[in-house]
Formats: structure tokens, C-alpha cells, sequence
């Protein structure tokens, strides 16, 4: 992908350099660094859909199957590097006269490691536990099992901070003034099947942003966004932002 100039004019470079830009962040943006997608492949976990792990209902079903599950995450996650997405989006953030933020679906904190300051996770962190009895949060070890005990109230509830399906995302006194505010909205590697953020393209194209798609292949809300780029994100990433720090 190249930005020509008719490419800045779409993009409205004239808006006073973009200042607010708000990205929003899935599961492809880490798949470059070895992390799995949700709904790739066969988008299954020891036969289990993500759907069916990643619920209270689950949790509450089987709470070993679902600390398993994350166990395993937490540990890929670790061991994963940021990739060349993550590190131009960080150069964003340092370079960019305006705000940016990053609102990511991914529970990884592989933005962070990038250097990312502005992220906000609306689904949580696998480096987060929290008490499912007192709402008390702490550093999650790097093991998570249900025999563990909540440090504040000595509780057995303890769980990985996520939000799961059918629970509100974390975020929202953050993210709609933030979507209200943008110039630009860009979707990176994010299939658009769950909201609310699958919502968000279109919410801040309402609100008057830009919005772009950068995939690998189209999104479900495809139709949200003013342009769609298609491509690996370890491409598509360093080169828009490469064109918005220069513009
Ligand atoms: P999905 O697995 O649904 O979608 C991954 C997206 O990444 C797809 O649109 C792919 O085309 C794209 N993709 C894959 N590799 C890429 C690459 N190298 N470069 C660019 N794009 C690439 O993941 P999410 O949309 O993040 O929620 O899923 C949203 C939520 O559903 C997750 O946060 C999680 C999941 O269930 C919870 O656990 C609550």
C-alpha cells in the first residue's frame, strides 16, 4: 500500500494534522507475534469455541477449563515480542502533534511493551486478576488455578480480569468521549463481529471522523469504513503512519 496525494485528501490531512486520532485494535494486530486470532483456522481451543470458554457461565461450569485456557494465553503472551504494528503505532503516539489513543480488544499487553502510554483494554488483561466475591483487582501470577485465594477477603473466587461475553466492557468513560472527539478512526485487524466495538467505526463516522480499515481481509462492518486497506498489519501499520507523521 502507497499514499499518493489523492490518498492525503481523502484522509483529510488538511484537518489540522489529524489531532485526535483513536485506534482501534483486535486480535490481528498480534497475530504477527506468533498470538492466535479468535475466529481463524478453526478458531477452536481443546474443541471448545472461544464462545464457550470465555463466558461466567463457563467459569462457573468448570473454572479449571477456563483458567487453562487463559494459563495458556498468559504464558503465549509473555513469551511473544511486539512486531512492527505495534512499534509504529507507539512512534504514533511519540510523533503525533495531536492525541491518539488506542482502544484494544486484545488482552496481551504487547502494545504496552511497544511503548504505547494511551491504551485503554475494553477486554481486559491477562495480567490482571480479580475477585470475583470483593471486585478486588492484583497482579495475576503468572499460574492462575481456583484454588487460589483473593489477597483482600481470603476468597476462592478469584479470576482472570477479563470481560467476558455477556459482561460490560471496560472503558466506556473513556472511549465515547474519545470516539466523539476523533478526526480519524482507523480499525486494525479486528473482524467487527463483537461489540460494542464492532459499533465504533460507525459511531465516530457519525460523530464526523474519517474511518479506516487496515486487515487482512474485510471485516464483517466493512461497510463502516471511508477506505479499506487489505494487507498484513506489520506492513499496513508502519506505512500509515510512516504518511501521518510526514504528512
Ligand atoms: P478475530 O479473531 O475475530 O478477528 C481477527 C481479525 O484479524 C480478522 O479480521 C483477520 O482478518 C485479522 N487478521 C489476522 N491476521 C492479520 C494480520 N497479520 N494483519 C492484519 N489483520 C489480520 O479477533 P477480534 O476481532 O479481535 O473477546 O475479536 C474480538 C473479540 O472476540 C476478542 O477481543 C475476544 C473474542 O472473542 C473476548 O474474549 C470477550
Amino acid at each position: 500500500m502507497r499514499y499518493s496525494k489523492a490518498d492525503a485528501e481523502n484522509l483529510g490531512a488538511d484537518r489540522c494534522l489529524l489531532q485526535n486520532i483513536v485506534i482501534l485494535t483486535g486480535a490481528g494486530i498480534s497475530a504477527e507475534s506468533g498470538l492466535g486470532t479468535f475466529r481463524e483456522s478453526d478458531g477452536l481451543w481443546e474443541h471448545h469455541r472461544v464462545e464457550d470458554v470465555a463466558t461466567p457461565e463457563a467459569f462457573e461450569a468448570d473454572p479449571d477449563l477456563v483458567h487453562r485456557f487463559y494459563n495458556v494465553r498468559r504464558d503465549q503472551s509473555a513469551k511473544a515480542r511486539p512486531n512492527a504494528a505495534h512499534i509504529a503505532l507507539a512512534r504514533l503516539e511519540a510523533g503525533h502533534p495531536g492525541r491518539v489513543r488506542i482502544i484494544t480488544q486484545n488482552v496481551d499487553d504487547l502494545h504496552e511493551r511497544a511503548g504505547s502510554r494511551a491504551v485503554t483494554h475494553m477486554h481486559g488483561a491477562l495480567s490482571g486478576a480479580l475477585c470475583h466475591g470483593c471486585g478486588h483487582r492484583w497482579p495475576a501470577p503468572a499460574v492462575m488455578s481456583s484454588t487460589d485465594t483473593c489477597p483482600a477477603c481470603g476468597a476462592t473466587q478469584t479470576r482472570p480480569d477479563i470481560v467476558w461475553f455477556g459482561e460490560i466492557p471496560y472503558g466506556a468513560e473513556v472511549i465515547d468521549p474519545a470516539l466523539a472527539a476523533a478526526d480519524l478512526f482507523v480499525a486494525i485487524g479486528t473482524s467487527g463481529q463483537v461489540y460494542p466495538a464492532a459499533a465504533y467505526a460507525q459511531h465516530a463516522a457519525r460523530m464526523g471522523a474519517h474511518t479506516i480499515e487496515l486487515n487482512l481481509a474485510t471485516s464483517a462492518n466493512a461497510r463502516d469504513f471511508a477506505e479499506i486497506h487489505i494487507g498484513p498489519a506489520t506492513e499496513l501499520v508502519p506505512e500509515w503512519v510512516e504518511h501521518v507523521l510526514t504528512e
